[in-house]
């Protein structure tokens, strides 16, 4: 599969609006992703990035604004909601079990997902998991050497591998990660990074929050910068500075150089 991003919008937000009582998280924000494309969120503390991850992963419900998926109107009022259109989302705090091995942890509550594919996973043996587990992250060339460890043995880079893996089950279209990277290590880092070009290469349109901006350029096709809840810059990774970047995250600059796709 190719790696560069197809020009199909899988997921696209139009004039977007979210306010928790006095407070105005999002106002007016058009967001997309396309189909084997990483789109970096960036922005202060506060700026909205992760009420925007939410509205698309239906934890939170817009104010005002369209969801569109492939195309499509859709309405994302509850998690559910967005994991059956093919929206995964690895919260900050990943919800993986410590006490549980690798494999427990992939397949974990998958069979209250969807009626087919539980059906399907339940027929599953321990053998079957297990091969199972082996493929997925073997796929993902996930740095994992036995599937049977414990998960609260693992290291932060090994945790969010499996929580992303996981993310992967229902064969999602779309992948949102908040913060993947903040609490890890130069070479946990580095692995992670790979991880989320691999997603890439395989056709998944991936929206990863960051606060380091040596991380987005290395990943992302394009940056989305949020300042106080309101788009403050949309660039192509190639064509702009981490100087600009800097700009729009703090108000210094704001515009972008055309990469918002509205060609
Ligand atoms: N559940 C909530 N209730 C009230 N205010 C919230 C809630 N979630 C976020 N906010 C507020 O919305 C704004 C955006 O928050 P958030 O999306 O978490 O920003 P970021 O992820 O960019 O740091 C902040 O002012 C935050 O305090
Ligand atoms: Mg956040």
């Amino acid at each position: 599969m190719s790696s560069s991003p197809s020009n199909e919008e899988v997921l696209a937000l139009e004039d977007v609006s979210k306010s928790f009582g006095p407070v105005q998280a999002l106002e007016g924000v058009d967001f997309k992703v396309r189909a084997g494309e990483v789109v970096a969120l960036v922005g202060d503390n506060g700026a909205g990035k992760s009420t925007l991850v939410k509205v698309m992963s239906g934890i939170h419900h817009a104010d005002s604004g369209r969801i569109l998926f492939e195309g499509r109107p859709v309405t994302i009022a509850r998690p559910n909601d967005a994991v059956g259109l093919g929206i995964a989302t690895v919260h900050q705090d990943l919800a993986l079990c410590d006490n549980l091995n690798v494999v427990a942890n992939l397949f974990l509550g998958r069979e209250e997902m969807d009626p087919g594919i539980g059906h399907v996973l339940r027929s599953l043996d321990e053998t079957d998991m297990e091969r199972r587990s082996h493929e997925l992250l073997g796929s993902l060339a996930v740095t994992i050497t036995d599937v049977r460890d414990e998960v609260g043995t693992m290291s932060g880079g090994q945790r969010q591998q499996v929580a992303i893996a996981r993310s992967l089950l229902g064969e999602p279209k779309i992948v949102l990660l908040d913060e993947p990277t903040a609490a890890l290590g130069v070479r946990q880092t580095a692995q992670v990074l790979a991880l989320i070009k691999r997603l890439k290469e395989q056709g998944h349109g991936v929206v990863v929050i960051s606060h380091n901006l040596a991380d987005v350029f290395e990943v992302a096709d394009r940056i989305f910068v949020l300042r106080l809840g309101r788009e403050s810059g949309v660039y192509d990774a190639d064509k702009v500075s981490q100087e600009d970047v800097v700009g729009a995250i703090t108000g210094a600059k704001s515009g972008g150089n055309g990469a918002g796709g509205e060609e």
